[in-house]
């Protein structure tokens, strides 16, 4: 099959949604229309997190928290649909952030009964950023929720997105009757059915919106619906695939993923309409990913899928061309050849060796050591993908080894936990001591758990004031004579030798722009250390 072939059958996602609104049990659905699981509720009794790609930490059971990022790959209507999976916390929002530069387009789950969240909206802004095409799921219809049209309108008014309905609810709660789709003018009956996949005979076509068919089916209720729907198409544009695709439109889905209601409808729509794998920019232009040179990035690594073993598995993203099993290709930062004989995919809940790959799709390449977030594989070409955004840790400890015959342990797992950009570590010189900082709390517990029962290294941690972590550019060592001189004691460096500055608080920040006017102060630096790009305030 031609490349483009390969390319115009993949669609790479992801779902993103505040903590508690469906992510989960709507990619079990998803699974369960693909094929790729046969029972419900095997996510849920956690089958799939425990033999699969995600929730292998003892901690993310204990707590409930879904804090790795899993890659599921499964086929539908012939096409090949691959799901990056995210964690829902707030904590763990950088690693979300960082898997939605691996994919094209994005589903949000948002709960009908509280609307727009927090984590909702600062998803939101990654992608509107990056201008994704977002379809909107609005789920648990089965529940007394906010009404649709007070939805539509928190939607675009906190999401800075026009959306479009393209079905609508009857009823809600206890009196949801199912929903109408607007487009294909068909009623889909809402049925409680947490274990089975939806019968297309509860699907009624009618000819219109006027067809008195519909009276007779949803009887009074379609007098209503009627005038929803005319208001609708009122206030509404039509719906324009390419504003969907520039993302400048999402259109909106209602329905109840526990009850596997609206779920098909979701994903007829998603395949038919959402993006195949899009060009990505590089440091020497945008790479199409129809280019027949293979290129691909890393964008997650992920320790311990078997517990029983060490081993790292790198997340790669292919960009461009096809990857082969076992062919050298050019390692950019290290410029170093290395071939993968173990390469893997996921399918739901299966991880398998694979002999090629495609753009759009994402392996696993098992990893010694060798590879840092942000990392691009080339066939000999030097550019490296751009847009892998690392975050200004808020939060710091300073990391004190508790077992003196285990340095050697706690310095390779901070090394390691560091490269998989869990935190990032600072160091003071002299005196080496050394300080995390990760961008939410919860962070922390990972990596004392992590560091116990992966490196046997045990450390305490103690929180140090910090307001953030500040990265100075300087000219010459004159544009910091203050800083060095007068606020050492904030100054340390980052893994790659960069200067960093913690200061206490924003006043110090401000004093110490003050004081030193040449040098440049700047916050979110990509992780191929290209690019510096905020001021700090
Ligand atoms: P998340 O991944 O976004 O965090 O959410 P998850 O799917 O785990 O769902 C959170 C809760 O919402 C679960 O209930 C789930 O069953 C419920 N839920 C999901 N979709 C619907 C829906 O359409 N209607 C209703 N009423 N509830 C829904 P739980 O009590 O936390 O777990 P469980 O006991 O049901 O397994």
């Amino acid at each position: 099959m031609s490349l483009q072939k390969e390319i115009n059958k993949r669609k790479t996602f992801a779902i993103i949604s505040h903590p508690d609104a469906g992510k989960t049990t709507l990619t079990e659905k998803l699974l369960l229309y693909s094929g790729a699981i046969q029972i419900a509720g095997a996510v849920k009794s956690n089958k799939i997190k425990k033999t699969a790609t995600s929730d292998f930490m003892e901690i993310e059971k204990q707590r409930g928290i879904s804090v790795t990022t899993s890659v599921l790959s499964f086929n539908y209507k012939g096409h090949i649909i691959n799901l990056l999976d995210t964690p829902g916390h707030k904590d763990f929002a950088e690693d979300t952030y960082r898997t939605l530069t691996a994919v094209d387009s994005v589903i949000l789950v948002v709960d009908s009964v509280k609307g727009v969240e927090e984590q909702t909206k600062k998803l939101m802004e990654v992608c509107r950023l990056r201008n994704y095409p977002v379809i909107i799921f609005i789920n648990k219809m089965d529940r007394e929720g906010k009404y649709p049209i007070e939805l539509l309108d928190e939607l675009e008014k906190s999401l800075d997105i026009n959306v479009r309905p393209l079905s609508w609810p009857v009823g809600m709660g206890s009196s949801f009757k199912g929903v109408y789709n607007i487009y294909k003018n068909t009623f889909n009956f809402f049925r409680s059915n947490k274990t089975q996949i939806e019968d297309e005979d509860e699907v009624k076509s009618f000819n219109g919106l006027e067809d008195p068919e519909i009276d007779s089916v949803i009887g009074h209720d379609a007098i209503r619906l009627r005038e929803e729907i005319e208001l609708v198409d009122s206030i509404y544009d039509n719906f324009d695939i390419k504003d969907y695709l520039d993302g400048m439109l999402a259109p909106v889905f209602f329905g109840s993923a526990v009850n596997n209601f609206g779920v098909k409808e979701l994903l007829d729509t998603f395949v038919e309409i959402a993006p195949h794998p899009l060009p990505r920019e590089t440091t020497s232009g945008m790479m199409e990913p129809a280019e027949e040179k293979f290129s691909g990035f890393v964008f997650k690594i992920h320790a311990n899928l078997d517990p029983r073993h060490r081993d790292r598995i790198a997340f790669l993203r292919v960009c461009s061309g096809k990857f082969e099993r076992n062919k050298f290709y050019h390692h950019v930062r290290l410029d170093r050849d290395i071939k993968f004989p173990n390469p893997a995919n996921f399918m739901a809940q299966d991880k398998s060796l694979i002999e090629d790959a495609f753009p759009g799709d994402v392996i696993g390449l098992y990893d010694s050591g060798i590879f840092k977030i942000g990392d691009t594989l080339t066939e000999g070409d030097s550019f490296m993908y751009k847009g892998i955004p690392r975050f200004s840790p808020e939060h710091f400890c300073e990391v004190r080894n508790a077992d003196p015959y285990k340095s050697k342990q706690l310095e390779k797992g901070l090394n390691q936990l560091t490269d998989e950009g869990l935190a990032q570590l600072f160091t003071q010189n002299p005196g080496q001591r050394k300080v995390i900082g990760v961008v939410g709390q919860l962070q922390f517990d990972v990596i004392k758990y992590r560091l116990l029962h992966e490196f046997g290294a045990s450390c305490t941690l103690s929180p140090i004031n910090g307001y953030k972590a500040v990265w100075v550019k300087y000219a010459n060592k004159d544009d910091i004579k203050d800083l060095t001189g007068f606020r050492y004691h904030c100054l340390f460096q980052d893994k790659n030798d960069n200067m960093v500055f913690i200061p206490d608080n924003k006043f110090t920040l401000q004093i110490a722009k003050d004081k030193n006017p040449n040098a440049q102060f700047l916050v979110s630096i990509e992780h191929n250390d290209s690019t510096l790009e905020m001021e700090a305030r």
